[in-house]
């Protein structure tokens, strides 16, 4: 077991919403920000899997503040439950949860495609019903990845059966979730709130440290992987430019925050690149229109 964390302060009463805080990155996410203060709302489809995360971290953190949302980010009933269990101000959101792999005909309960539904529209709608809550000052953090970089993104055809790799499918969904990010960005540049894009480079499993009832990996695995440590980090270090984006003062509205290392796969949090298409002002506004289409969900701004 890693030594305890030290505990901070520094984000005592601030309310941070992270989707997919059960496992891996968001994990991560709401243990770190619980350690430093935060009240974290943990925004997690499976209620025993939540109710899992609550125990890991409150073991590692005793006075952490954490709340669970129930939401199924392939759901737009479910997202409308979860926007009405809202009731608190919103310091910041990272949108974390995603679906890394999947059938072509794999779908979310509304029929879209399980990673653009997920990953993208299921962020839109969930945010757009949130936005009442956001703090003047709010930050909303979209978890891309570097597989944006080969995606095109054809907004007019979201909803389109694709073709093709999974990868290349996922890289189009988290190009989506950027895309619509910086847009935001251009639509808040009068308000003091903030939208970035963050990544958590290659992070995996094996070279994170154990939590009870998390995923468990054999030992055997744990130390085979150590010799991939030099090229790619665990999901705890993963976390840091998620965090970094969404508390970090030098971070600003419309950054792109990743790891410094080589390709980007690992390190500290550092301003990477976005593509020029996740950054275009047209296509973000496609898909802004695209996404209020296809969901029925007005996003305010
Ligand atoms: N790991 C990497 O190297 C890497 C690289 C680039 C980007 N990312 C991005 O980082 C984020 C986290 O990745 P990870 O590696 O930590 O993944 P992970 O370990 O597979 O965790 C994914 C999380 O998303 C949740 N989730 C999936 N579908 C959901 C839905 N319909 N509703 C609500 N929650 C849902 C999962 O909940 P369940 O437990 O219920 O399935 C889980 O909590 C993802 O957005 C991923 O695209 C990861």
């Amino acid at each position: 077991m890693d030594a305890p964390l030290p505990l901070r302060h520094d984000l005592d009463g601030r309310t941070i919403l992270v989707t997919g805080a059960n496992a891996g990155i968001g994990y991560w996410c709401a243990e770190r920000l619980a350690a430093r203060g935060a009240r974290v709302l943990l925004g997690c489809r499976s209620p025993e899997r939540a109710q899992t995360a609550v125990a890991a971290i409150t073991a590692r953190v005793s006075d952490a503040q954490l709340r669970i949302v129930s939401v199924d980010l392939g759901s737009l009933d479910s997202i409308r439950s979860a926007a009405a269990d809202v009731d608190e101000r919103l310091d910041a959101v990272i949108c974390n949860a995603g679906v890394k792999t999947a059938r072509t005909d794999a779908r979310t309960h509304d029929g879209f495609d399980l990673m653009i539904g997920t990953n993208f529209l299921g962020h839109f709608a969930l945010l757009a019903q949130l936005a009442p809550f956001f703090a003047d000052d709010a930050r909303v953090v979209a978890v891309g990845s570097i597989a944006h970089r080969f995606a095109r993104l054809e907004p007019g055809r979201l909803s389109d059966p694709w073709r093709g790799s999974s990868l290349r499918q996922y890289g189009r969904s988290k190009a989506a979730l950027m895309a619509f990010a910086f847009e935001l960005d251009r639509r808040w540049s009068d308000t003091g709130r903030s939208a970035l894009c963050a990544h958590p480079g290659y992070a995996v499993d094996p070279l994170t440290a154990p939590r009870p009832g998390l995923v468990e990996v054999p030992v055997v695995v744990r130390a085979l992987a150590t010799l991939s440590r030099p090229f790619v980090q665990g999901k705890d270090d993963g976390a840091a430019p998620l965090i970094h984006a969404a508390t970090a003062s030098e971070a600003e509205s419309g950054d792109y925050w990743g790891p410094g290392g080589a390709l980007e796969f690992r390190g500290a949090p550092t301003r990477v690149r976005a593509s020029d298409e996740v950054r275009s002002p047209a296509t973000g506004a496609a898909l802004w229109d695209a996404a209020e289409q296809l969901t029925g969900v007005r996003f305010p701004t």
